[in-house]
């Protein structure tokens, strides 16, 4: 059974249960959990969530336990990372379901924020970005990343973990919080942990329950053209005509393509041939769902 809240009862009980997982609601609690666990075992691994947790947040929590620190993961539906033609209320919510995820995966401490905490009144302050965060889905969604950032920024000093782990199937947002780090000197290393996927090929993404059984077929032929696309490329295939197939092949597929581009790893910007860094990165559309995915492109 997790524990929920921090009397110094529960605060006793819980650092001689090392196995129990933690709940916290506020910020002092918070930092007095993570006081704690950072004073016994010498640092903190950090996993952010939005919840509607599946096997690649579990793969993140379980790379954080397996570097031999506690994990600590939030879940925050980040209303500054929507904009107004998202519908924040759309967003799947199972606060049961993930604390038992995350807890079967060994996590110490779950933190579960408030939107008032998260963006007090009369807050002034986000986080401009350029750089890894224009063009892709920094075109597709205006003020994501500023929410992304601006969200991980609080976050981070919250929790401030040694190491946070995020994806690498969001790829752009993996490079932006690993960009703002690096120019905020935020005394943390960002992580990224290789995509999970189903064993057709699927990237796992909260999204995925949205497609209907027909996208369900069809969604797997992203990955496959990504792979196809990167192996062309590899034996020495030009660029742009390699990548005009592989639009071709996903619009056949039945696939509305946003993009679908060659593109230096950590900064985003398009290339006209592979290089170590390459990355190839793209996001389609089956119906209403947007699906995006990355493969290395070397
Ligand atoms: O990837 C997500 O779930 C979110 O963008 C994150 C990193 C938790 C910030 O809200």
């Amino acid at each position: 059974m997790p524990l929920v809240g921090l009397t110094h009862v529960a605060l006793e009980r819980w650092l001689h249960q090392v196995s129990t997982m933690l709940i916290v609601r506020t910020l002092s609690d918070l930092r007095a959990a993570c006081a704690t666990l950072r004073t016994q075992h010498g640092g903190l691994g950090f996993v952010p969530t939005m919840g509607a947790l599946h096997d690649g947040h579990r793969a993140l929590v379980r790379a954080a336990v397996a570097s031999g620190v506690p994990a600590v993961a939030s879940i925050f539906v980040n209303p500054l990372q929507f904009n107004a033609t998202e519908d924040l209320s759309r967003y799947p919510r199972d606060e049961a379901g993930d604390l038992a995820a995350l807890e079967a995966c060994g996590c110490s401490l779950v933190w579960l924020p408030d939107v008032e905490t998260m963006y007090p009144p009369g807050e002034a302050t986000t986080i401009a970005l350029t750089g890894p965060a224009e063009r892709w889905e920094g075109d597709a969604r205006p003020g994501h990343f500023r929410g992304v950032a601006t969200v991980c920024a609080k976050l981070f000093g919250q929790v401030r973990p040694d190491r946070a782990y995020f994806g690498e199937k969001d790829w752009q947002q993996l490079q932006v919080v690993t960009r703002m780090v690096a120019d905020l000197l935020l005394p943390l290393e960002i992580v990224g942990i290789e995509t999970v996927r189903e064993p057709d090929g699927l990237a796992l993404s909260s999204r995925n329950r949205f497609l209907s059984p027909e996208g369900r077929a069809s969604a797997p032929v992203l990955n496959r053209v990504l792979r196809d696309t990167a192996l062309s490329l590899a034996s020495g295939a030009p660029t742009e005509p390699a990548l005009n197939a592989a639009r071709g092949r996903l619009t056949e597929a039945g696939f509305a393509v946003d993009y679908f581009a060659l593109v230096d790893g950590p900064t985003l910007a398009p290339i006209d041939c592979p290089d170590p860094t390459a990355r190839l990165i793209a996001t389609a559309r089956l119906g209403t769902v947007r699906l995006l995915d990355n493969v290395p492109a070397q």
